[in-house]
């Protein structure tokens, strides 16, 4: 596996569980998600149409696109629901210290 580069996304308190926060790294928008089991993080905008998926709503591990309603899941990128069809990209989420940081994926 090729050398991670990691990105520094907040303090662990700044995201409560049950909270996403997007931040772009390399012009690539990524939203990270909280969720009672555990950080993930993933492309930010929609498979489906144009939506920035951290104006929707975070529900355990579903996260639901605000526009039309597709939902995923945060921790594979799997649709759950329509109308998307394709997964959205995962990347690498990791506690270092009291930070929370992200890399992407290749
Ligand atoms: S843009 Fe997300 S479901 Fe259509």
């Amino acid at each position: 596996m090729n050398d991670l580069t990691w990105h520094r996304v907040c303090n662990l308190t700044e995201l409560a569980e049950g909270k996403m926060r997007a931040l772009v790294i390399d012009s690539r928008d990524v939203v990270v998600c909280h969720t009672r089991e555990g950080l993930y993080a993933l492309d930010n905008i929609c498979s489906h149409a144009y939506a920035k998926m951290d104006e929707g709503r975070l529900r355990g591990i579903r996260l639901i696109c605000p526009l039309h309603g597709a939902s995923f899941d945060v921790r594979t990128g799997a649709v759950l629901g329509a109308p998307a069809s394709t997964p959205l990209i995962t990347h690498h989420t990791r506690i270092s210290g009291e930070t929370i940081e992200v890399a992407l994926a290749d």
